[in-house]
């Protein structure tokens, strides 16, 4: 498991720069901050058929990354990058949830997630 200090984070390669990346074709490497109480960056747009590498750090506390009505559930850990990849077969707007209580902005903690 790859580890990131969390103090570092905002000045840590990849997470410096939040954000959606081409890598391939129709392959993206997604870099996902996860803070209280918001993601970073908050929507992300592919197009359909893409293939998306996550990579998903927290600088404070516990979070979740989930994306319901698609395999993607993580737990993101202060400390530790967690990494999925996942295939978006359909078109679909998504909302990303943290299901882990995380604090009092824990509702309102919400990302989206475009396949079109
Ligand atoms: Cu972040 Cu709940």
């Amino acid at each position: 498991m790859k580890t990131i200090s969390p103090e570092a984070v905002r000045t840590t390669p990849p997470f410096d720069h939040p954000g959606l990346y081409q890598v391939g074709p129709n392959e993206y490497r997604a870099v996902v901050v996860a803070r209280m109480f918001m993601y970073q960056p908050t929507t992300l747009t592919v197009p359909v058929g893409a293939t998306v590498h996550f990579e998903v750090t927290s600088p404070d506390v516990v979070h979740g990354f989930e994306i319901p009505g698609t395999n993607v559930n993580l737990m993101v850990v202060p400390g530790h990058i967690t990494e999925y990849t996942a295939t978006f077969h359909n078109k679909a707007d998504h909302i990303i949830v943290c299901n882990e209580y995380c604090g009092s902005g824990h509702q309102a903690m919400l990302g989206r997630l475009v396949v079109k």
